[in-house]
């Protein structure tokens, strides 16, 4: 196998040694580096690498490429995304801006049900048409690794329809890794209007079995929320969960506190994303379990509801992660930078802090993190090469750009 020896490389920042999966095991704030660095690639892995100081004799028919001084972080993994969807809610954000509310949008019939109005009547190919777009548009900018969630069907036919779509993805961009949450209940369809339960049941039971079965699960979700699912809901769905052998992540305290933080901990959940809203209880709960927090500064800065307390779970020792919640209705903007800078403006990170939420702690989140989500031999090639840097920081002080940037996914320039 031909290998790729990269040369003059300014500094790479998220390198692991073996064994480190997430930051917190050494310290979030923690963000390892190597300056004026050379880099050995061969087929999907970095296989070496070392200071320039000491440049290895190339055997002929190496190839080589000089990055010319830029610096190397690993490409971003997004734990959370809506991607697949159907339609844009340009409407319903400029009733936002005339001052209703997320939640009176949703009581009215719009918000996720009118994402759901839409991928229904949406067929197969427009669906992977659209959301190959995004795909295309975040990989651009950066991102490896993404989850993507279903859950804009919300009955048997159209649910399994997003996620063959997402199977779609998975198999035509290999240089990714994307991974699939079943998010079925994320609302009652008005097929079941009036009894949550039997259509909790009904999907439990039922569905999540078959779609297991079918290859097209990877995690399962549940909006936990008032006037949504609540406590005995996601109950019912730890139970499938624990059944089947499946990770648990949990869209919880976005709007109310109910106590669901706790009772997905206690139940092995992998995640609770959102923590908008957050309390003594939830923090003494994490603080006792193995659940990761999932922030979401994309969502609050978009709909204008508090930031998770991200400076808090950090120095709490948690393993802080950070992900877009890019959806039509809540967080509809795809640039890992922008989050990057969110993520130290709004809720309280370090610069390295966040890049390790955005990369290392997002794939250990995902399951991942043995084979990406920070530079180490033996990981995959996922990297980006960026021009003009200065310091980590100047990354998130540039907010909202894209800088100059090459992207590597498993070994290939995209
Ligand atoms: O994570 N909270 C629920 N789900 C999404 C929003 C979905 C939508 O509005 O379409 C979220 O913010
Ligand atoms: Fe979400």
């Amino acid at each position: 196998m031909n290998r790729l020896h990269i040369s003059n490389i300014g500094r790479i920042g998220g390198i692991t040694s073996e064994g480190v999966r997430m930051r917190n095991e050494v310290h979030i704030s923690e963000w390892s580096t190597i300056e004026d660095a050379w880099i050995q690639v061969e087929g999907q892995y970095v296989v070496e690498w070392g200071s320039m100081a000491e440049e290895p004799i190339l055997p002929p028919n190496t190839e080589i490429w000089d990055a010319h001084g830029a610096w190397v972080i690993p490409a971003f993994v997004d734990p959370h995304t809506h991607l697949v969807h159907s339609g844009t809610r340009e409407q319903e954000w400029t009733a936002r801006l005339k001052g209703a509310t997320y939640q009176e949008i949703a009581a009215s019939g719009g918000g996720i049900m009118q994402s759901v109005r839409n991928v229904r009547a949406a067929d197969v190919s427009s669906l992977l048409d659209e959301s190959r777009i995004r795909l295309e548009t975040i990989r651009s900018m950066g991102v490896g690794s993404l989850e993507i969630k279903s859950g804009y069907g919300l009955d048997f036919d159209t649910e399994s329809k997003m996620m063959r779509v997402t199977q779609a993805l998975a198999a035509e961009y290999p240089e990714m890794n994307i991974l699939s949450t079943c998010l079925a209940l994320h609302a009652t369809p008005p097929e079941y209007a009036g009894d949550a339960d039997a259509y909790v049941k009904r999907v439990t039971q039922e569905w999540i079995p078959i779609w297991v079965g079918e290859g097209l699960i990877d995690f399962v979700d549940i909006f936990c929320e008032q006037g949504y699912f609540g406590l005995d809901h996601l109950d019912m769905l730890l139970d499938c969960a624990n059944r089947l052998g499946l990770g648990v992540r949990v869209h919880v305290n976005q709007f109310s506190v109910m106590g669901a933080v706790k009772r997905a901990v206690d139940g092995g959940a992998l995640s609770v994303d959102h923590l908008e809203e957050f309390e003594g209880p939830d923090l003494e709960a994490l603080k006792k379990g193995a659940t990761f927090p999932v922030l979401l500064p994309g969502c609050s800065f978009f709909l204008g509801i508090p930031y998770a307390p991200g400076r808090l779970l950090a120095d709490a020792g948690l393993p802080v992660v950070v992900g877009s919640d890019y959806n039509p209705g809540s967080s509809p903007g795809l640039n890992p930078f922008l989050t990057l800078s969110l993520s130290c403006l709004k809720l309280g990170l370090m610069p390295e802090e966040a890049l390790n939420a955005m990369t290392l702690n997002a794939a250990a989140s995902l399951n991942i993190s043995d084979r990406t989500g920070s530079v180490g031999i033996g990981k995959e090639a996922s990297m980006l090469f960026i021009s003009g840097l200065r310091e980590w920081s100047t990354l998130p002080y540039h907010f909202g750009q894209v800088p100059p940037m090459r992207v590597m996914l498993k070994g290939r320039f995209i």
